[in-house]
């Protein structure tokens, strides 16, 4: 596992204290909204978990489990395994996921929600690394900005290995060569 890490990028401390952070200002926020925190899996489980426990407000939770990768490289299509089962009309959405990086999937997912009519759509996120979008889509929320490497750990994986890893790393490159 570690020996595959060529360096931590962020460790257990740095994503904890900011994402205590993030929880404090959706509290503020989303106080009296009471928002639908929407987890796209799998990759957002363990940054979902511990932000939900910073935000103190009235809410609720669900998931989405969408697919579009496979390996590094985008497939360019976003499809559904896992739809919501409850109405969101007239409802705070916040998108939780782990890294926004085209933006295809997320860009997808806010139009695809948007449909049925929730009051509004957020989207936050554990990593953004801007120097991928493709999407025109923005973060309001995001913890980090990443440099354009392979990051995996605290629920990012490369071939669904890697996501127990509690800090962020950046994988060494014959791993996936
Ligand atoms: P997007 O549609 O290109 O924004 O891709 C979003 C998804 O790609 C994320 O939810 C991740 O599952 C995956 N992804 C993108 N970059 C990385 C990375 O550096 N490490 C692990 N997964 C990544
Ligand atoms: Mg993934």
């Amino acid at each position: 596992m570690t020996k595959d890490i060529e360096r931590v990028l962020l460790s257990r401390e740095e994503i904890q204290s900011k994402v205590a952070e993030i929880g404090k200002q959706i509290t503020e926020d989303f106080a009296d909204k009471n928002p639908i925190f929407i987890g796209v899996l799998k990759g957002c489980f363990i940054f979902m978990a511990d932000l939900m426990r910073n935000v103190d407000i009235r809410c609720s939770m669900d998931f989405m489990a969408v697919s579009s990768y496979s390996g590094t490289s985008s497939t360019g299509a976003v499809k559904i395994n896992k739809d919501l089962n409850q109405d969101i009309a007239g409802r705070h959405l916040i998108l939780v996921e782990d890294i926004l990086d085209s933006g295809v999937t997320l860009n997808y997912l806010k139009n695809y929600l948007q449909v049925r009519q929730p009051a509004s759509v957020h989207i936050a996120t554990l990593l953004d690394k801007p120097a991928r979008r493709k999407a025109d889509i923005h973060a309001d929320y995001s913890c980090f900005e990443v440099p354009d490497a392979f990051v995996v750990g605290y629920g990012l994986d490369y071939n669904e290995c890697y996501r127990n890893l509690p800090y962020i790393g950046i994988l060494k490159p014959e791993v996936y060569s």
